[in-house]
């Protein structure tokens, strides 16, 4: 069933991290950034170990307030969330004009929200590649819950090192997966442009939406209380709270970029592999 409780937020916080470590990786992961003392280099040499421990952290968190695929998308004004989130999702598919029995890879696949809908929707069998454990485990559990283990699949690797050799898929699809990648990614078309709303709404906590309560303002305060009762109790990991602290940073932060355009989570490209 779907992980969406209070209890499952906090006792999946820290994913495969043991509970008592928990504390420990919270520090080691912002140590990371620069305004903790980190720098940029250090970054880039242990990306995978920071990624890796962001996703252990925060993987809870976010199917408790965005659900099983964790990405923006365009969104009409009479549309909620989750239903942009879907559209976005079927866009892809077409974009990519997928049919019944291609052979279809998600790179960067998180617990396989976008994965599952694509194949429901296109009859692809869609592989999603991700170097978390802990969301191939959630990934595949709730591909057992939802019935469809037949055509989809995952494969723990990182996505700079792919193990598959040429031409074993039909297309290949990353949803804001790549912004991980320590090189440089080039990009095309900002769908953010021309969305009726803007694609932060749903993280402004000026912003009340019943649809989408637990990112409100209230919806955090409710959250952060939850959460701070649940860790004084011992029954979410020492640590929890820093980890709700620094979703609410991020999101506080990617209002403000997207207000300013500085920032857009929506930058679409689509390639052709050349026929040779
Ligand atoms: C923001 S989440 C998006 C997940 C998914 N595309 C979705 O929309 O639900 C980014 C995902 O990229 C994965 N990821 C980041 N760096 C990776 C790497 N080097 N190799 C494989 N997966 C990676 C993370 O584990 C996470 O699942």
């Amino acid at each position: 069933m779907s992980k969406s409780g209070a209890l499952d937020l906090v006792s999946g916080v820290g994913g495969r991290i043991e509970k008592k470590e928990v504390l420990p990786a919270v520090q080691k992961y912002e140590k990371y950034h620069v305004c903790h003392g980190g720098n940029e280099e250090e970054m880039k040499a242990n990306y995978s170990d920071m990624v890796n421990k962001y996703y252990d952290l925060v993987t809870s968190f976010y199917e408790y307030g965005w659900g099983e695929s964790f990405h923006f998308a365009p969104r009409w004004k009479e549309e909620s969330l989750r239903e942009s989130i879907k559209r976005h999702e079927h866009f892809l598919a077409l974009q990519l004009g997928l049919k019944k029995g291609q052979k279809v890879l998600d790179v960067g696949c998180g617990i396989g929200g976008p994965l599952r809908e694509i194949a429901r929707f296109s009859g692809a069998f869609v592989t999603g590649l991700n170097n978390n454990e802990y969301q191939i485990s959630r990934g595949e559990e709730l591909n057992r819950i939802r019935g469809i283990n037949n055509s989809c699949t995952y494969v723990k690797a990182d996505f700079m090192r792919m193990p598959f050799s040429d031409n074993t898929f039909d297309a290949i699809f990353a949803i804001e997966a790549t912004c991980h990648a320590p090189n440089q990614v080039i990009c095309e078309n900002d769908l953010a442009v021309d969305s009726p709303l803007p694609w932060y709404l749903p993280l402004d906590k000026n912003h009340f939406s019943p649809s989408n309560f637990r990112v409100t303002a209230v919806g955090r305060f409710i959250t952060r209380n939850m959460v701070k009762v649940l860790e004084f109790l011992g029954l979410a990991p020492e640590g929890s709270q820093r980890v709700q602290h620094f979703l609410e940073n991020a999101a506080d932060a990617l209002v403000e970029g997207g207000r300013k355009g500085i920032f857009t989570p929506m930058y679409f490209f689509l390639a052709r592999k050349p026929i040779l």
